[in-house]
């Protein structure tokens, strides 16, 4: 499979949104409650806190999206990184999430950042321990702060430091 990562432009407005509101509807993995229309990809072209936004293609198709955002859009906060990434479901587990970390990894280094942190629902058991085998560890949790899908959920915050992996 053929994994390449294409900024973020027009011609892949549908499948992202689609892809997004995917796990907006079935899952804890996107907060939001309601789905959001094509009109939402704008945000994603023009916000100045996101540093990079990439679609993700496996063999010429969107298979998923993954960014890289100023943890705050403050100048005094340039060196921390917010990650994010949705993996189609039928492409999830083929190693495709692993790429675009490391793809971000490499563009937050050479955009002088030293860490990266990523927020994540505490029921997504499965996102945690990515991160887990990642190199990341948690840095707080704040328990029942919020509610979807009929559930009471917290959100556990997970940070890496960059360039430690072959420490
Ligand atoms: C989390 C995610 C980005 C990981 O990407 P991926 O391509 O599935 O991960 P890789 O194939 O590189 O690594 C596989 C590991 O990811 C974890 N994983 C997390 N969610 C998974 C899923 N839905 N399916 C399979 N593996 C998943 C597992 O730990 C797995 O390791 P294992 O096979 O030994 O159990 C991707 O699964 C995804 O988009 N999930 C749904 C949306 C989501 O949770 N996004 C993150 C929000 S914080």
């Amino acid at each position: 499979m053929n994994v390449v990562f294409e900024r973020l432009s027009e011609e892949h407005r549908f499948a992202v949104i689609d892809i997004l509101n995917h796990y907006v509807s079935n899952t804890t993995a996107a907060y939001r409650a309601e789905k959001v229309g094509y009109g939402h990809f704008d945000d994603y072209l023009n916000d100045e806190g996101i540093l990079l936004f990439y679609a993700i293609k496996a063999d010429d198709e969107v298979v998923g999206f993954c960014s890289l955002e100023y943890f705050k859009n403050i100048g005094n906060f340039r060196k921390t990184g917010d990650v994010m990434y949705f993996i189609k479901p039928e492409f999830t587990g083929k190693g495709i999430g692993g790429k675009a970390l490391a793809r971000l990894e490499k563009d937050a280094i050479e955009n002088g950042m030293d860490r990266i942190v990523v927020d994540i629902a505490d029921d997504n058991a499965g996102s945690i321990r990515f991160h887990e085998r990642h190199g990341f560890t948690e840095y707080g949790r704040l328990k029942k702060c919020w509610n979807k899908l009929g559930k009471g959920l917290g959100i556990v915050f997970m940070e890496k430091e960059l360039g430690r992996d072959k420490e």
